[in-house]
């Protein structure tokens, strides 16, 4: 990509009350039109008719977006969602979460994290050390935007990602997700199991762990999901890190490692290791 301006592409579908889908692209102008195309192209690809289709488009300005190193990606194989779950608690304590914020991250996630007990529209921000909810408002919580991979390192991810045999979306996208929000200041970890019913793989990801991606964190056919995002207890800008998470371009300009590993236990002891 050139030092041309950037336009951030932003596409949302919903039925009804419900969003089904969203994704978003940064791209120069000449790739606006078949970028809007493949977005859409999305949202009509879900086998779910949305009723509404809504695409942003915003040029960047003269604003950079800052360029960052994707987070190595390991795969942690476990037989079930306990068992993911009790892996992913070790994974994260080792990137300096208090196994209290853990546990309440769980709970809530698992019951749906919203005042009702639904899923929020967005993430959690909980303190890592109390499991303080710290987000200004609990049922929209924080959303991360403006990233995407830049075309080298698209196409470069692509193809490690196929050869990891990983070829959902979901991964490409949720892999560039946690990699802008380990990079925000104050940001210790992030957790996350989707709200979608079939989809039962989740992540906990951290500059420290890379992100560690585990095949079950959540039951088959339960429809409850979110995000946590662990930032450091006490003296951090959380009007900053939201700045940063909601409006400041990303743009994820080389790829890490792709791997899997047996068990939490090798996985570690790597970690260790470094
Ligand atoms: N869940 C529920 N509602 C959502 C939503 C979500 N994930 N995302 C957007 N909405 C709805 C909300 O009603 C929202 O209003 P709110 O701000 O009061 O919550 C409204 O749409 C407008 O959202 P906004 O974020 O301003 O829209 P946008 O067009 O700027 O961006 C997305 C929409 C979906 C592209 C963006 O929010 C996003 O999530 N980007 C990341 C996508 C991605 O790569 N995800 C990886 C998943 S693995
Ligand atoms: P998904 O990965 O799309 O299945 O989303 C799982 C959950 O993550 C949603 O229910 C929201 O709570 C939250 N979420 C969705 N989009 C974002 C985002 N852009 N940033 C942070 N959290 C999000």
């Amino acid at each position: 990509m050139t030092s041309e301006t950037l336009y951030s592409i932003r596409m949302r579908a919903s039925k009804g009350e419900r969003h089904i889908s969203g994704a978003e692209r940064l791209v120069v102008r000449d790739r606006i039109d078949a970028t809007v195309g493949e977005l859409i192209a999305r949202a009509l690809g879900r086998g779910c008719d949305p009723e509404s289709i809504t695409v942003n488009i915003e040029s960047l300005g003269t604003e950079k977006p800052v360029k960052i190193k994707a987070l190595d990606l390991v795969t942690v194989n476990v037989p079930d969602w306990r068992t993911g779950r009790a892996a992913a608690q070790r994974v994260l304590v080792m990137t300096g979460v208090s196994e209290q914020a853990v546990e309440s991250a769980m709970l809530d996630l698992d019951r749906g994290a919203a005042p009702s007990g639904g899923n929020m529209r967005g993430a959690m921000i909980m303190d890592a050390r109390t499991g303080k909810r710290l987000e200004p408002d609990q049922w929209r919580g924080v959303r991360a935007s403006r990233f995407d991979w830049s075309d080298e390192s698209g196409v470069s991810i692509d193809k490690a990602l196929k050869q990891a045999g990983l070829t959902h979306f979901r991964t490409r996208e949720a892999l560039a997700l946690a990699t802008k929000v380990a990079h925000g200041a104050g940001v210790v970890a992030e957790l996350c199991w989707s709200d979608e019913p079939d989809y039962t793989a989740g992540y906990v990801a951290s500059l420290r762990s890379g992100y560690v991606r585990f095949p079950f964190l959540k039951q088959e056919g339960k429809d409850r999901g979110g995000r946590a995002f662990f930032v450091q207890s006490g003296d951090f800008d959380k009007k900053r890190l939201i700045q940063y998470m909601q409006s400041e371009a990303v743009l994820i300009d080389q790829i890490g490692t792709c791997r899997e590993t047996k068990s939490v236990e090798d996985y570690l002891s790597g970690v260790v290791q470094r």
